[in-house]
């Protein structure tokens, strides 16, 4: 199959490199025509660590490359494609936009996924008109090469047919999935990790315990496998406070941004790929700094 995935950032380079080890021929597209070489760069070095690990089922990493494109236009991404992966920032008005320039180049028959972690995927078929049935909310982890699920979210005009190759298409990805069918904002999972974090946030404002501590809490304690607050610096802070901000809307006083996670974000504090967010981390992605907040 043929798939496009809009957006060459933290997930796009991921779920690319998902589906072209899956044997899919993928096309990358991004407005930021930096982005593209950069997303190749990064499966690159993934594919050579998996192929040390005998993790690419027999092929070279090259091959599997050699599936993945990018090109600067979604219509030059979308044409002949079976499915289209949106992937860009967390901002229903550019979700908008990109849905709008897909369904004019888009065969009639492909399906269409969104990657959003919270947004309704109701509210974004809405730039589809009466192709909305569509539209499929599919939610990836990070990584998406290591991460083993794939959350499905029907949308109000999202089709059974849609759902079901949906559910195929990830399967064939070597994913779990689970339907989640009520298009609440926040869906099974972003919901409770942004409650989460949330308070380990509150608790670092406190001065309950350091950002360190409170990890390593819910790491051993809990039996997290990654401490929410290190987690938070490795998907991105501006991320997490646009997921924040819009489950705040949906759902109430309750996922309020604090003022830390804010200053952070105008700050340029972004995280892992900033090289500081809550904690701090050198050139190769590593944290050099236990306590940064
Ligand atoms: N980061 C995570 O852990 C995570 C996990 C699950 C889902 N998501 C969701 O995935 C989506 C992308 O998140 P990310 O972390 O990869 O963000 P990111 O900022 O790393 O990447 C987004 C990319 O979209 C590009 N972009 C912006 N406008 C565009 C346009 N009009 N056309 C084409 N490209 C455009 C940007 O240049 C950027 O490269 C968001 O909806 C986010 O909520 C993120």
């Amino acid at each position: 199959m043929k798939v496009a995935v809009i957006g060459a950032g933290t997930m796009g380079s991921g779920i690319a490199q998902v589906c072209a080890m899956a044997g899919h021929v993928v096309v990358v597209v991004d407005s930021d025509p930096t982005k593209g070489d950069l997303a190749l760069e990064s499966m690159k070095s993934s594919l050579a660590k998996l192929a040390s690990k005998d993790r690419l089922g027999g092929e070279l990493p090259d091959q599997v490359l050699g599936r993945v494109s990018t090109v600067t236009s979604i219509t030059a991404a979308c044409e002949g494609t079976d499915v289209v992966i949106e992937t860009v920032v967390e901002r229903l008005e550019v979700k908008h936009e990109v849905f709008r320039e897909v369904i004019a180049a888009a065969p009639s028959g492909a399906l269409l996924g969104t990657n959003t972690s919270q947004l309704s995927i109701t509210r974004i078929a809405s730039a589809l008109g009466d192709q909305g049935g569509r539209l499929v909310g599919m939610h990836f982890f990070n990584p998406p090469v290591l991460m083993r699920l794939v959350e499905l979210v029907v949308g109000l005009q999202t089709t059974e047919e849609t759902v079901t190759r949906a559910e195929a298409f990830a399967q064939g990805l070597g994913k779990e999935t689970v339907v989640c069918r009520k298009d609440s904002p926040g869906f099974m999972t972003s919901r409770v990790s942004a409650i989460v974090r949330l308070e380990c946030l509150k608790m670092v404002e406190e001065g309950v315990g350091t950002p360190a501590d409170i990890d390593k809490a819910l790491r051993l304690g809990l039996n997290f496998p990654m401490g929410p607050l290190e987690l938070g610096d490795f998907n991105g802070l501006d991320t997490y406070l646009h997921a924040l901000e819009a489950l705040e809307v949906a759902h109430g006083e309750r996922f309020r941004p604090t003022v830390t996670l804010r200053n952070l974000v105008a700050a340029g504090r972004l995280g892992r790929k900033t090289g500081w967010g809550i904690y701090r981390y050198g050139a190769d992605g590593a944290k050099v700094e236990e306590h940064g907040a």
